[in-house]
């Protein structure tokens, strides 16, 4: 027998879609804030780090592939959802709903994922390409995250969007479970405890990076690099007479 497409059952595959993407989203932000860490462990730890991420050819790619997919999708169907909701009611609920699922970071949703995007447009740029920052070395990760966080504007920008993160996380993580079918509200409690534990796991770890560069807990190195993966290796200064 052949299925119509109704309104609910395309609401239900966008919402599929967002559960999918979204927790490969998860999953990248959740590997990276542990590689991040390394900066505690040296500038050795994440130049190694960095290199070894490249050591397989292709699979950076693909793995940028991946989650640009998974971020196109995500807000694609985020859009979609939005403009369905308004054409549902176009005319706004007189007072503010207090059922559990509308809390703050419930609504706030659109406005923190484009700050997330537009915090990754940025950061990209600041951190992996290096545009407009000087003495950007592709070889040593572990002071281009240094130099920049010792501006505190820099290390402002990431504490203030990773803090808008942890509420998109949030938020995500919860509505995550109510699409895999656990929306009794007898689940709401464990629901809440995993996703703030998560959330607030990520975004500890990640806030503390530039915190810590800030309270001076961690230094630029002199040490040097060179690894081909990594790109040209700077070339040593020759000494006169040598
Ligand atoms: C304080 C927190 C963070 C630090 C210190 C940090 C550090 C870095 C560094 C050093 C790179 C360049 C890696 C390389 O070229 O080998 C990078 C790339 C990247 N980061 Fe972060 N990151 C942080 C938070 C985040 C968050 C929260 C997200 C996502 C929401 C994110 C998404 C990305 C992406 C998409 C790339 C590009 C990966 C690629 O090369 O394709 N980062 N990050």
């Amino acid at each position: 027998m052949e299925r119509s497409l109704t309104p609910r059952s395309t609401t239900v595959g966008i919402k599929a879609i967002m559960a999918v993407t979204g927790a490969v989203l998860f999953g990248f932000v959740v590997v990276h804030m542990l590689g991040n860490l390394q900066l505690w462990l040296g500038p050795r730890a994440m130049h190694d780090y960095a290199a070894s991420l490249r050591k397989v050819h292709g699979l950076l790619w693909v793995a940028r592939a991946v989650l640009l997919g998974s971020v196109l999708a995500h807000a694609a169907s985020a859009f979609a959802l939005v403009r369905r909701n308004l054409a549902a009611r176009p005319v706004a609920y007189q007072h503010a709903r207090r059922d559990q699922a509308t809390n703050y970071a419930a609504r706030t949703m659109p406005l923190t994922g484009i700050v997330v995007a537009l915090y990754i447009v940025y950061h990209i740029l600041h951190l992996t390409l290096g545009v407009g920052v000087a003495g950007h070395d592709p070889q040593n990760p572990y002071n281009n995250v240094v130099n920049g966080f010792s501006n505190p504007l820099i290390a402002g920008v990431y504490i203030v969007a990773n803090v808008l993160l942890s509420a998109h996380l949030f938020h995500g993580g919860y509505a995550w479970f109510n699409s895999l079918g656990l929306s009794n509200p007898r689940y709401a409690g464990m629901k809440r405890v995993f996703a703030l534990g998560l959330a607030g796991l990520i975004t500890a770890g990640n806030v503390a990076l530039p915190v810590s560069v800030l309270a001076g807990a961690v230094r630029p190195t002199m040490e040097t690099f060179c690894s081909p993966e990594l790109g040209p290796c700077a070339v040593p200064a020759v000494e006169p007479g040598r």
